[in-house]
């Protein structure tokens, strides 16, 4: 959720913390801090809202320092404004910190320290640990070190953390639990970030700190440690990272860039595994676990959001492909249930940031229970990567936009790869169908090429729903869960009230809802659905509600009768989520934009949901 960086070395430390702590801000943007030390002098500014109201408050004034952390807030204890901002310092000024995350029994530790003559001037947990960290380096004659492993022996609750000691200058610390946390290593400078995007401009050396693991950094060295001191060596990482995928290029915004870039987003996911020429899918991630998945009795998809949207769709595409079944669960439900679980049973956990705590919960619940657990990340190095037995990136670059877009189609693309190679496996799937889905995924990149052709046409039915109050989208098969992803889209970032159902269920109760202002979506291309949802537009109709139809390039039924038609190319209709998503996405884009809504923060969001 939060963002936090940090710096040690040669250079002054401010400049480098803002631009990271802007790259970082898809994390969180309630508020911003930096704090810098220099020579013991401790220089902390902090405010309510985004980085840039931060680098306006300070202008003019003298930050220099070579050792600093700064930080991006989702808030989750406290409101956000200037007092609950982080870092936050403790009680006598010794210690500074920067957090992400939960301090669980935060309370517990508080009433002792008010006990001792503490007092707090923010409500979050954060500042509790500065205190508890400053109160046993203070009453145990320990050092800050010594000091902060003490302290996080006895915390409860999943944390990433920054923290300097004014006493120390020459020393930055880090560590983790549950939280991401990135080393940047550089001659004489380190770099700390929640992910790696503040650091690849200066590093392409990093370490990911492990859970319960501690971190010092100073300017001759580091070292790395277990809470109770024992010394860890860690895995260095050399990450091949464009630093231009993290900015916005020619695009107004990042969620309008990221849509663009699906047809090379999708080609990324492909590379090196669908071969066109002959015929094949090489999943190398997954290839010991193969035997596993293709001979599972049952698949559990778990996942959140825009990634249990992909799942769902992968439920079909296994369910026909390959013939196993398939439950696509919330991770935040399953997490809680008391699910059965057999031991040729599957999980697939999907996960574009590798780091939502739900999931990663189901994963270790479904770890205790014996199963193989597969993942399917975009960020690699991820704690949803690392604790999954094997699995399959989606390389679809960094995604930095809080609405989901290429990650949702890059997903889709792995787990069709995944069903046609088990579909084959299992004999399920002739050679010649298989060479055909393997054709027809190779196509679409082209296909999603045609459809951004149309962008200017799709603004202009934007345009004519912007002020819409409530919207309906309606689909069948594979495009039901893509009408889900459609409504989640434009309610995220519009803050338009959006619901998305199977268009047969409209019947049953939401066609009441059907007024000559409801803005009806409905997916209604070319498929085995295909008479059906025209009876379902003609009751949109007759109802006197908008229909703004998908429709497949040429029809000309569905245009006598819809509102709006959007066509897009004749595509196989296991691979129409991939095709028929992307006008939905960009609708919701400049509904947004026309309203006037910050695109790339929706108001309440954050990019990475690390807490519960
Ligand atoms: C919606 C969106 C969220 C995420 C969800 C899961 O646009 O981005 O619904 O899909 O928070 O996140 P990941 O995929 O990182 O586990």
């Amino acid at each position: 959720m939060c963002g936090i960086v940090g710096y040690i070395g040669g250079r002054t430390a401010w400049p480098i913390i803002v631009k990271g702590l802007q790259r970082l801000e898809y994390r969180g943007y309630d508020s911003a801090g930096v704090a810098v030390l220099n020579e013991g002098d401790l220089k902390l500014r902090k405010c309510r809202g985004k980085v840039s109201d931060l680098v306006q408050m300070v202008k003019g004034q003298d930050l220099s320092g070579a050792v600093g952390i700064g930080h991006t807030r989702w808030a989750t204890h406290g409101e956000p404004n200037d007092v609950n901002a982080h870092p936050h310092v403790s009680m006598n000024g010794k210690f500074v910190v920067v957090h992400n995350g939960i301090i669980e029994n935060y309370r517990e530790i508080k009433a002792h320290l008010i006990e001792k003559g503490y007092t707090f001037k923010s409500q979050t947990d954060t500042e509790v640990f500065a205190n508890f960290v400053e109160s046993l380096y203070l009453s145990e004659k320990l050092t800050a070190e010594q000091a902060v492993k003490a302290a996080l022996r006895r915390i409860i609750g999943a944390y990433g953390l920054g923290i300097i000691c004014v006493d120390e200058p020459n020393a930055l610390f880090a560590a983790r639990k549950g939280s991401p946390l990135a080393i940047g290593l550089a001659e004489g400078e380190y770099f700390l970030a929640s992910d790696a995007t503040p650091i690849v401009e200066y590093t392409d050396q990093l370490i990911y700190l492990e859970d319960e693991q501690v971190a010092v950094l100073t300017r001759n060295g580091y070292n790395i440690s277990n809470f109770n001191d024992d010394h860890v060596d860690p895995v260095i990482t050399h990450v091949d990272f464009d630093v231009d995928n993290v900015d916005k290029g020619c695009y107004e915004h990042y969620m309008l860039k990221e849509i663009h870039e699906q047809p090379q987003s999708i080609a990324d996911t492909m590379r090196g595994r669908v071969n066109p020429e002959n015929h094949t899918i090489n999943l190398g991630g997954i290839a010991d676990a193969m035997p596993r998945l293709a001979s599972a009795r049952r698949i559990i998809v778990v996942a959140c959001g825009t990634s249990f949207h992909a799942g769902l769709v992968g439920e079909y595409l296994f369910e026909q492909y390959a013939r196993v079944p398939v439950e696509v669960e919330y991770a935040s439900e399953f997490r809680y249930r008391n699910p059965i679980i057999n031991d040729d049973d599957v999980i697939v956990a999907i996960s574009q940031s590798g780091e939502t705590a739900d999931t990663l919960a189901a994963i270790r619940m479904a770890h205790e229970r014996g199963a193989l657990v597969l993942g399917v990340c975009n960020v690699v190095g991820s704690s949803i990567a690392r604790e999954t037995d094997s699995g399959i990136y989606t390389h679809a670059g960094p995604e930095i936009g809080v609405a989901s877009t290429k990650a949702f189609t890059s997903q889709v693309v792995v787990l069709a790869m995944m069903a046609f190679a088990v579909g084959r496996r299992r004999g399920v799937l002739d050679e010649a169908t298989y060479a055909s889905l393997i054709d027809g995924l190779s196509n679409v990149p082209s296909l999603i090429s045609q459809v951004l052709d149309s962008a200017a046409q799709i603004r202009e039915v934007a345009r004519a729903y912007q002020l819409a109050q409530n919207a309906i989208y309606l689909g069948r098969g594979y495009l039901y869960p893509v009408a889900l992803e459609g409504a989640l889209k434009l309610k995220e970032i519009s803050y338009v009230h959006a619901e998305g159902y199977p268009a047969a269920e409209m019947k049953h109760g939401p066609i009441a809802l059907i007024d000559n202002c409801m803005p009806v979506f409905v997916l209604a291309t070319h498929d085995k659905f295909y008479d059906k949802i025209v009876n379902n537009i003609q009751e949109v109709k007759a109802r006197k509600g908008q229909v703004i139809a998908i429709v497949t390039k040429g029809d000309s039924e569905i245009s006598k009768m819809a509102d709006y038609v959007i066509e897009i190319p004749v595509c196989q209709e296991a691979l129409l989520p991939l095709v028929a998503v992307v006008p939905l996405q960009l609708i919701s884009y400049y509904v947004a934009v026309m309203r006037g809504c910050n695109v790339d923060q929706p108001r309440n969001l954050a990019k990475s949901v690390t807490v519960e």
